[in-house]
Order: C-alpha cells, then structure tokens, then sequence
C-alpha cells in the first residue's frame, strides 16, 4: 500500500477527479464488514439512552490520555467543553506533523470506523454541532478513505450530510498545534493563539471546540465497546495502559508496535525486531525531535510522562527514533533545528531569531554552550507556543549527554 507515497497530492486529486484513482487504497475495514462485528452498536445504544457523565467516568477510570502528545485527560476535557453554554464544536486532529510518527495514519489506513465511531461518540459526549476533521494532505489514502467512509456513514443516516466537514492540511507542521489548526479551518493563515483562553471555551469561530488527536478518538470507541479495563488492564513497571509506538531508524522492523505504556526503549527496540544489523544503539528520541534526544545509557526508565519529564524530555507522540554508533549526536540535533527553523510560523521573535541563530551556533566547529543555554532558556521562556518552548531539548540534551561531540 505504500505506492501512495510516492503520489503527488496533485497527481492523486486529478487521478480521482478524471474517476480513475491510481491511489493505492489498503485493504481496509470499511462500513459493512464494520457493522457486522457489532461497530456503531455502542454509539446507537448512547445516542438513545446514554449519559454522558457515565461515558466520561469510563475515559477517566480507563486512564485515556490525548494521544497527539501532552496526555491531557480526555474525560477531563470533555467537562471543560460542557460547561460552556453551545453551540459547541468537535475538531480532530489528524496532522500527525511530527516527524516519525505514523500512527495515526497506520490506523486510518485499517480501521478507520474505530476511529469514526470514537469520534462520533465524542460529539454526542459535548453534544457538537458539527465535527471539524483537519487530516493531513499528505496522507492521500487516508483522505479517500474517509471520503469514501463518510458518505457511507451519510448514507446509512448514521450522521446528517454535512455534520462531518473533512478539511485538508497543506503541509505547514505549525497546523498540527491545535489553536494553528483552528485558524486554518477558519480560513486564515496558521498561527498559534496565546492561551487562556484554551479553545475548550474560545476555539472554532470564537465557539467551545474539544479538539482530540485520531488515536485518543480510537480508543473513546475502543473503550465504549470493550470497557475501561481495554486500557487500564495493562500494568507494566508502575504504569498502567497501552501505547501506540511508531518506530523507525535503525531498527531490523520499523513499524507501529502497540506496548505497554510502561516500556523502556529496550523493550520497544525489542518488539521492532532489535538493532538493524551491525548497529549499536547510541540515542534514541522518545517523541520525535520536540523531544530531544536521550542517550543508550538511559535504556531501562519507563518511558513515561513523569519520568521523561525528570530528564527533560517527554514522550510526546511516542515517535521512538533509533540513532546507532554510526550516526552523529550533534549532527541530529542540527538537522531537528533546521526542521524547526523551517517550520516556525514566525510569529514571534525568541522562536524566529531563536531557531535561526541556534542553527548558526550549532554549525560552529565548537558549540558556544553557554550562548546555546541562554539562548535555549529565552525560548522556553519567551516563545508563543509549544515549538519554540520544545526546540531547544536537542541542543540542551545533546550538551548534556554527548558533550565531546559539540
Ligand atoms: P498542552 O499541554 O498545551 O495542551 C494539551 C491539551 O490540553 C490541549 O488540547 C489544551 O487545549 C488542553 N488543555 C491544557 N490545559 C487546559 C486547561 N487548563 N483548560 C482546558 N484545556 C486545557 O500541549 P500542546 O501544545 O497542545 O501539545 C504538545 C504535545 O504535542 C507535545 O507532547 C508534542 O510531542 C506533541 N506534538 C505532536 C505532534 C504530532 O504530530 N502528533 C506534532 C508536534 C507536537
Ligand atoms: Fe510561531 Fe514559533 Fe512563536 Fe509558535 S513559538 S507562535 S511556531 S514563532
């Protein structure tokens, strides 16, 4: 199914429009075959005679965290949506923007209906007008897929046409931070909001939006239909439930491995078939560049939310990257600078100047480590948004446990 990668959005959109799609579709799970396993059973029984306080004390007892990255409690948001007067609305984030994470669209591309019906059930939950779906353009199949999904769904008077409204990226990795999102499904360019207010009470078109990443809305139905103990059923050094990983670099089997959320990189390395051959693991990011870099010594911690937080890292995502002997500490930290350089909307200055001057110090043949600390602490202190705040973890990281590379 990868043929697709290799497809221009362009080439895709006229191949679809002259009704000939050369987008490679997977073999997935649609509408049908979802129904006769007993799917959108659980959102017909809520729907008729559900409370939605109940529903939420399942998201919580379940420990169900947002998925995108922070960990937020999904129940916990839900409330906040409520208690703002309607109409209210539902926005789903399916930019999956940072780079090394795929599963989402790993996902998508099997079962989107779990995902479908997680989201339905979210927008009965805070009773939404209307559901907002951003899904990245970069992801053709997965876009024809929940074309094709939907006007099933519409057809089957599961949801009213037009309740659903797909909106697709253009590729800006600032769109995927959810206030960015929400100005680009308003139309405008995408730039971050300063918070409060959080968009749980100002977000689409000034109105209460609960925003939720694809994978937490997977297992809203996921949950509904298996009950809390889907999650919460996995315990494994202290931490309870599961995580999605997608892993790739240096690994024999790159590929999405579902792991207790309690893993350490031994373990994930482990699932994804160990070491490429003739590799020996040196660093790994546990959550894609925003969250640094961390070196082969640290390989027996969970890989969890507190935990990564202590060695000033996060899990984000769970975009596991595997560097080996062969790659450079120093020369990953530029490269994930220059992504952010590129990729900072620019509108504020410590994250503009900021990314742009970290990138000319760090092509320095020695790193002016105090300049680089300074400058690393005005950006977490001074920029609008999660990535300026999250750009320098690979500077800080790399200083501090590679310091003979910089
Ligand atoms: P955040 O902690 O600011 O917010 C998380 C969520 O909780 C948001 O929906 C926010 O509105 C809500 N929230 C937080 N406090 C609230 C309050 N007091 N009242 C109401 N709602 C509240 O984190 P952010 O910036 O949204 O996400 C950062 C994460 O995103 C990082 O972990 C990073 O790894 C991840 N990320 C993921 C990407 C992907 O492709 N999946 C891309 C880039 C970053
Ligand atoms: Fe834009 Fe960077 Fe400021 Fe975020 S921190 S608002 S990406 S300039």
């Amino acid at each position: 199914h990868n043929h697709i990668d290799h497809a221009t959005p362009e080439r895709v959109e006229a191949a679809i429009a002259a009704g000939e799609t050369h987008v490679h579709l997977p073999d997935y799970e649609a509408l049908d075959a979802y129904r006769a396993e007993g799917g959108y059973a659980a959102l017909g029984m809520l729907r008729k005679s559900g409370d939605w306080e109940q529903v939420q004390d399942m998201m919580l007892s379940a420990g169900l965290r947002g998925l995108g990255g922070a960990g937020f409690p999904s129940g916990k948001k839900w409330g906040f949506v409520r208690a703002e007067a309607g109409p209210r609305y539902l926005a789903v984030n399916g930019d999956e923007g940072e780079p090394g994470t795929f599963k989402d669209r790993y996902y998508l591309e099997r079962v989107p209906h779990l995902f479908l019906e997680g989201m339905l059930i979210a927008a009965w939950a805070v009773e939404a007008d209307r559901v907002y779906l951003y899904m990245r353009d970069e992801y053709p199949a997965v876009l024809e897929i929940l074309r094709r999904e939907i006007a099933a769904l519409e057809e089957a008077k599961i949801v009213v046409p037009g309740y659903i409204e797909l909106r697709r990226g253009a590729g800006a990795y600032i769109c995927g931070e959810e206030s960015a999102m929400i100005e680009s499904i308003e139309g405008k360019r995408g730039l971050p909001r300063h918070r409060p207010p959080y968009v749980a009470q100002v977000g689409i078109f000034n109105r209460p939006t609960l925003v939720h990443n694809v994978e937490t809305l997977y297992w809203v139905a996921r949950v509904c239909r298996d009950g809390p103990e889907v999650l919460s059923g996995t315990e494994k050094n202290g931490r309870k439930g599961l995580r999605s990983y997608s892993v790739s670099g240096r690994v024999a089997k790159p590929g999405v491995y579902l792991l207790p959320a309690g893993s350490t990189i031994r373990d994930i390395v482990e699932a994804a078939g160990g070491m490429a051959e003739g590799h020996v693991l040196k660093a790994y990011q546990p959550g894609g560049p925003s969250s640094g870099l961390l070196p082969a010594t640290l390989d027996d911690i969970p890989l969890d939310f507190d935990v990564l937080q202590e060695h000033g890292s996060f899990i984000g995502s769970a975009a596991v990257v595997i560097l080996s002997d062969k790659d450079s500490a120093r020369g990953a930290a530029l490269n994930m600078l220059r992504f952010f350089e590129d990729e900072s909307c620019g509108q504020c200055t410590p994250c503009r100047v900021g990314c742009e001057k970290a990138v000319k110090l760090m092509q320095a043949e020695r790193w002016d480590q105090d300049l680089l600390e300074e400058l690393s602490q005005a950006m977490v202190d001074a920029s609008i948004c999660g990535l300026g705040q999250a750009a320098p973890n690979p500077i800080r990281l790399v200083m501090k446990h590679f310091p003979g590379e910089v």
